[in-house]
């Protein structure tokens, strides 16, 4: 199996690994590990969408709003992006319409893939288990922030790259999923200390977000498997 990693959405053009293939579409902070958070608490299905523009519409059909820009919630919205404010409530049979800052862009650029699954800490292990059962090719897109590097989400595809050798036989395609394991290696031990200077926990952390910070960097918090199937994400069984 080969496993490439872009580090922005705007390298995915860029890969290597073309036709069949799944894609893995990490934002650890917050969008993915929201995600898996929402099907957690009970969530039916969630509708990523990448402007604001589309809201209403979805709401005069039902959906319940959960939104976010430059990591605040947006004002109409019923929800942010908060997956510790998902998990306290009960999302059992709703439908969610959503839209993030950099996530669910990052979610909607992959659309060529065979799967499209969100990846985060949150579900660690039970992606892992679905890339193997799956045997297909792995390019793993990390969100970043506004097309720029970030830590946090190439320490989770650095995760992702360590698990999957260590079951399988794997074959790094270029130098970044190599370098995201070597990143890992060095992180692991101690995750949240090693992120405490990134720039989307600082930014984060101006908004009071701790427990979103705390929570997106444990491991199988909610072992779920979103996938993005007729331009919806629910979960594979
Ligand atoms: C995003 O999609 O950019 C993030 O999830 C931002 C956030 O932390 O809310």
């Amino acid at each position: 199996m080969k496993i490439e990693l872009s580090l922005t959405p705007a390298l995915y053009p860029f890969r290597t690994i073309l036709g069949q293939h799944t894609t893995v579409a990490i934002d650890v902070l917050r969008a993915t590990t929201a995600v898996c958070a929402a099907f957690q608490a009970g969530c039916q299905y969630v509708v990523p969408v990448a402007s604001l523009e589309e809201l209403p519409k979805y709401r005069s059909l039902g959906y319940t709003l959960a939104a976010e820009r430059n990591g605040q919630k947006v004002a109409d919205a019923d929800y942010g992006n908060s997956p510790t404010e998902y998990l306290k409530h009960n999302l059992e049979g709703t439908r969610l319409v959503y839209s993030t800052t950099n996530g669910t862009v990052t979610m909607l650029s992959a659309a060529d893939a065979k799967h499209l699954y969100c990846g985060a800490f949150a579900n660690l292990s039970a992606l892992v288990d679905r890339l193997i059962a799956d045997n297909d090719d792995v390019v793993l897109l990390c969100s970043g922030w506004k097309n720029d590097y970030c830590i946090e989400d190439t320490l989770l595809a650095g995760a992702i790259v360590e698990r999957m050798t260590e079951r399988t036989s794997v074959e790094c395609v270029g130098d970044a999923a190599a370098t995201a394991r070597m990143l890992w290696d060095m992180a692991k031990s101690d995750l949240s200390g090693f992120c405490c200077t990134a720039s989307h926990v600082h930014r984060l952390q101006k908004f009071g977000a701790y427990e979103d910070i705390d929570f997106a960097f444990r491991i199988d918090t909610c072992p779920v498997v979103p996938e993005l199937r007729d331009n919806r994400l629910s979960l594979v069984h």
